[in-house]
């Protein structure tokens, strides 16, 4: 009979909250939102775009970029400065529906 209430409270706090992940990403938003936007060096990358992608693909990138298993200077710096929650309340964001349309 506890279980249920022990298991809903666990749940909450691994869940990402859009709300609070919009107001984390000023500094997403300089690279990441700008169509065709580039950045140049010391290659040229095609910044990809995050609106849209599922929250568990963008948690997994961030984690990934902050161990090193992904390799990018850039990515790797900004996620090393990312907590789990940050990480899950920007996917929540990046993946909710008002993101989606607003992306085009
Ligand atoms: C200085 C520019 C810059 C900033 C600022 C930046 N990014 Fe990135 N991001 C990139 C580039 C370039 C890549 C592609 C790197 C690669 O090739 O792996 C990338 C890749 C990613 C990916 C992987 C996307 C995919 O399709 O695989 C995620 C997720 C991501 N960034 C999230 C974020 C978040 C969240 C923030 C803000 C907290 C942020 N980025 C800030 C430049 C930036």
């Amino acid at each position: 009979m506890l279980c249920g209430s022990v298991g809903s409270s666990l749940a909450v706090a691994a869940e990402g909250n859009a709300a609070a992940g919009k107001t984390k990403t000023a500094m997403c938003a300089g690279c990441h939102g700008i169509p065709g936007y580039k950045v140049a060096f010391p290659v040229t990358y095609e910044v990809p775009k995050l609106g849209g992608q599922h929250a568990s693909y963008i948690v997994k990138a961030l984690q990934a970029y902050r161990v090193g298993d992904r390799k990018n200077a850039t990515m790797h710096a900004i996620a090393t400065g990312l907590s789990d929650q940050d990480m899950a309340d920007l996917a929540a964001y990046y993946s909710s529906a008002a993101v989606q349309s607003a992306a085009h």
